[in-house]
């Protein structure tokens, strides 16, 4: 499969640059990809094999037959002799992404180093190189000379989180921002019900517009943090990183890749701003209670969702592709029209964050301290005040100071709930069991007669 790509790809950089340009134009191989009618993607591993075992590969069961080799494109469906058992025919799409072959063609060009003090991260020099090697992406310095700047940060919080036992320059990343373009939602929750909806509030304005880094800055159990630049807002948007394949073909689509990080990512939001809603009725009934001697300024991270959309996909999604009206397979979904990856966007904190409680272990990690007591607190009253229904878990959070206030920002919660259905990593009644079970009540918890946990337990 190889040569064949080096074959089209000879061809087609012949007609696309002429024979007269220079190698730096032409596409290279690393930026195509073979892809099936409908953008269906290769079975993994195939990509490099022979012809007759990538046709092997992808013709095992009937199945997988309907699936790539005989799902063809309108144009060629009819009268043509691929069912003909005697003549094995296969068609794919050629695939360029065109937005990498961009950005190495051109890094020079203004729309990617737009304000020369944002970028001074990366001195990226175009290196005119003799024959074949065509651009090569010198290495990086410069982070020394921008002290301080938030960029710069995001360096730094590299080396604090991933262990470096190869030679430094292993974990050098050159970042590369692309505009990207994004429909906002944000979730609202009634205090009472504690219901959510979302609202998509800014239908009438234009998109959100900015630059999205390629690579990750962090990565988390489940997803990928990115920074993202609107404006002159340093953010961070998040999306997920594992999916499952659909059942019944064993592929991984962009299409799937788009609707299970939609549905896990709007969990995440509603998370955030349920635990909001919790935050601010726990310090409602503090007052009520005259209850001072805890932390009274922990929020949680505010965050909204960014739906991409645009003329293509950003390198950071993952997808080559946005939703189209070949993946709608129920009424539901179309209302998603051109829907790229949907991002969790926050604001940038700093890299070093407390963790308070884990998914299934909600043990306080040490006796301590009033903003530990009262994150612990907090999780007794959500389980109180949902009179056991619910129980959040993973609270971690971010020392953040702002006009001279130190306070903490709880960030990526998780819930555990009767039905078991409010996100990622929800254990059920499991979940809240475990809490239960862990939960030591402290001074706080006394301050906020929450006393007596097993209490609200119905079934103990
Ligand atoms: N707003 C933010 N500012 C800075 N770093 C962040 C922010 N949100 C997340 N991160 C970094 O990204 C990592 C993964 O994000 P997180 O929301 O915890 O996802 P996961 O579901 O993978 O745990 C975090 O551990 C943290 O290092
Ligand atoms: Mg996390
Ligand atoms: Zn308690």
């Amino acid at each position: 499969m190889n040569e064949l790509k080096a074959l089209i790809l000879g061809k087609f950089n012949a007609e696309f640059t002429g024979s007269g340009q220079n190698n730096q134009q032409r596409i290279k191989a690393e930026e195509t990809k073979f892809r099936w009618h409908t953008g269906r993607i290769l079975i993994a591993g195939t990509e490099a094999a022979t012809v007759d075992n990538f046709y092997m590969m992808h013709s095992k069961t009937s199945a997988d037959l309907e699936l790539y080799i005989h799902n063809l494109p309108a144009h060629l469906s009819k009268g043509n002799g691929s069912k003909n058992a005697k003549t094995r025919k296969f068609y794919l799409e050629f695939a360029i992404n065109f937005q990498a072959y961009k950005i190495r063609t051109e890094l020079n060009d203004d729309f990617l180093f737009a304000s020369k003090n944002k970028t001074s991260k990366l001195s990226v020099t175009r290196k005119r190189t003799r024959s074949t090697s065509g651009i090569s992406l010198s290495s990086i310095q410069g982070d020394k000379r921008s002290k301080g700047g938030s960029r710069s940060a995001s360096l730094a919080l590299q080396s604090q989180y991933m262990p470096m036992p190869n030679a430094y320059g292993t974990q050098i990343k050159i970042y590369s921002p692309t505009h990207v373009e994004f429909k906002r939602f944000d979730c609202e929750v009634d205090t009472r019900s504690l219901q959510f909806k979302f609202l998509n509030l800014q239908a009438d304005s234009p998109n959100i517009k900015g630059q999205l880094d390629d690579k990750p800055f962090a990565e988390g159990g489940m997803k990928l943090a990115f920074d993202l630049q609107v404006g002159n807002q340093q953010l961070v948007a998040k999306r997920y990183n594992k999916f499952t394949p659909s059942v019944n073909s064993g592929v991984l689509t962009d299409a799937d890749k788009i609707k299970q990080n939609r549905s896990m990512i709007y969990a995440d939001a509603a998370r955030l701003a349920q635990g909001a809603a919790f935050m601010k009725s726990f310090y409602t009934r503090a007052k009520m209670l005259g209850a001072t001697d805890m932390d009274l300024h922990i929020q949680f991270a505010t965050g909204f969702l960014a739906q991409e959309t645009g003329c293509s996909p950003s390198l950071a999604s993952g997808i080559l592709s946005f939703l189209d009206d070949s993946d709608f397979l129920d009424l539901d979904d179309l209302t998603w029209d051109k829907e790229g990856i949907t991002w969790l966007v926050e604001e940038k904190r700093s890299s070093t964050f407390t963790k308070f409680t884990g998914t299934v272990v909600h043990v306080p990690s040490s006796n301590g301290g009033e903003t530990s007591n009262t994150v612990h607190a907090f999780a007794h009253y959500v389980h109180w005040y949902t009179n056991g229904q619910l129980v959040m878990a993973d609270l971690q959070g971010t020392q953040v100071s702002e006009n001279g206030k130190d306070f903490l920002v709880l960030f990526d919660p998780m819930t555990h709930t009767v039905a078991g259905n409010s996100g990622c990593g929800d254990h059920g009644e499991a979940g809240i069991k475990g809490f239960v079970n862990d939960h030591k009540c402290n001074e706080v918890c006394e301050l906020m007669e929450l006393s007596g946990l097993q209490d609200n337990e119905e079934d103990s």
